[in-house]
């Protein structure tokens, strides 16, 4: 029987270990590149059934947003738990991005589809690896503070609704992610921590292509359903991301990310703009 991309992406979902899901991860993706280069059979994209919550390990205890501790960045300790939560993050966002492979097997998407998503969580592995690294350098480990449970909502109130999910994903929550990183960047060199400066650098160039990668696809979609993609986005953003989009924006990698600001804007904290 011939392995579907779509499988491939729920063995993916369904492995609880970081580190043994993001190999894995890794594996899948140089396969589907492979095959699509023509060095090994094609793999078809085919359906599947992946599971509402991806497989998670023992440890981190996942806790309510509010009840994680909070500490301050300029100590050590308060590194550790910024990175730790960066871990966190990079780890949901490599089930993410293959669960959107995995869930919309349905819906025909030109084959480009595949590879950018499969490009994202090769990339999300690799940036989870490379903060596990970090933290053990630092004398921690993934798994040794409580994190936030709430990361996979976003993935579930879109679990049928394919343009739901790449306007909350890539086009809200990634992007988010290009408004802070410079910050924490800062963080880590005030520190004298290169390793770690390194480490957040790669994933803020490569963040900027996930969040474009959302925007392409997301006005692909739009353009087949003859949609207004600005008005989609916020009708979207509004039904199911809770609470107001928060300034500052990194208006300039955004726009790199082809995320206009007539998009965000509307949708931020103390925004009286309204349709
Ligand atoms: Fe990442
Ligand atoms: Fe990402």
């Amino acid at each position: 029987m011939t392995r579907t991309l779509t499988q491939m992406a729920v063995e993916v979902l369904t492995t609880a270990d970081g580190r043994e899901k993001t190999a894995l991860s890794r594996r899948h993706a140089a396969a589907w590149f492979a095959a699509r280069a023509g060095r090994a059979d094609p793999i078809p994209v085919g359906t599947a059934d992946p599971p509402l919550r991806p497989a998670r390990p023992a440890k981190p205890e996942l806790l309510n947003p509010r009840d994680v501790p909070k500490r301050k960045p300029g100590s050590p300790a308060g590194r550790i738990a910024l990175l730790h939560a960066v871990a966190h993050i990079e780890l949901n966002a490599v089930d993410l991005h293959w669960d959107i492979v995995a869930r919309f097997g349905h819906i025909p998407m030109p084959a480009g589809f595949y590879d950018d998503w499969v490009k994202a969580a090769d990339e999300e592995s690799k940036h989870f690896n490379l903060v596990c690294d970090c933290l053990e350098g630092l004398g921690s480990h993934y798994g040794a503070l409580p994190a936030h449970a709430g990361m996979w909502r976003a993935a579930e109130g879109t679990a049928d609704d394919i343009m739901g999910r790449l306007a909350v994903v890539p086009m809200v929550l990634e992007a988010r992610g290009l408004d802070v990183t410079p910050g924490m960047i800062e963080i880590f060199r005030k520190a004298d921590l290169p390793d770690v400066v390194a480490a957040l650098e790669v994933i803020y160039a490569e963040e900027v292509g996930h969040v474009a990668y959302g925007s392409k696809w997301f006005n692909f979609l739009c353009g087949r359903e003859n949609a207004d993609p600005k008005e989609r986005f916020h009708e979207l953003v509004r039904r199911y991301f809770k609470g107001a989009l928060k300034p500052p924006f990194n208006e300039a990698k955004r726009a790199e990310a082809g995320l206009p600001p007539d998009f965000y804007w509307p949708l931020a904290e103390g925004s009286n703009i309204r349709e």
